[in-house]
């Protein structure tokens, strides 16, 4: 899906050119911090995958992928954050130099629940790498290693992040007009 002609896109953020070159460069800084190492990419499902197929394309060095899927909900309180692993790895991490792959990070709560998750199996380093950051949307503190755009407090597809599950395949970012959303 090419053309960012749809009805339902205020402006497009970043372009497919904008894109790919961020993540070239993403991917330099990667290749050479782990040029030595023996990187694994673990990815969230599901819109993550968009984004760890196009980083490690553009890696120059040697990498194992793995995926995981997670649910998360609001407490009784009605607090967002509870996040469970829904499908876990297919294999171990122990040893191995870990990059968590986001496409987006918002409140943190994932991000933050996965790397102490990953952290506790015993793998060499761990990492967060994330194609975007909402960083207004921020509630847990969270480093984020490696990251391509900050984007602002809007509704965005395109790249991974869907609308009711549509829109992953867009190859570019774009917001998503208001009335679009229902
Ligand atoms: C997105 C994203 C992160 C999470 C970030 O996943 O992939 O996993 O939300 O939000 P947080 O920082 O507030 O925790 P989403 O729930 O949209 O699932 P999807 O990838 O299947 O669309």
């Amino acid at each position: 899906m090419r053309t960012p002609a749809l009805p339902m896109i205020e402006r497009v953020l970043f372009s497919e050119e904008q894109i790919q070159e961020r993540i070239r460069e993403v991917a330099a800084q990667i290749s050479e911090r782990y040029k030595d190492g023996n990187l694994k990419l673990i990815a969230v499902l599901k819109g993550s995958v968009f984004f760890l197929t196009a980083l490690a394309r553009e890696l120059t060095i040697p990498v194992k992928v793995d995926f995981l899927a997670i649910s998360s909900f609001s407490n009784h309180s009605g607090s967002p954050g509870v996040v469970r692993i829904a499908k876990d790895l297919d294999d171990s991490i122990e040893g191995e130099d870990v990059i968590l792959v986001e496409d987006i990070v918002d409140t943190g709560f994932t991000a933050r629940y996965l790397m102490q998750n990953l952290s506790g199996r015993g793998p060499n380093s761990i990492a967060l790498c994330s194609m975007l950051d909402r960083s207004s949307r921020r509630i847990v503190p969270l480093q984020i290693d490696f990251r391509c755009f900050e984007i602002p407090d809007r509704f965005v597809i395109g790249c991974g992040l869907d609308y009711k599950q549509l829109y992953r395949n867009l190859n570019f970012l774009a917001i998503l007009k208001p009335d679009s959303q229902g």
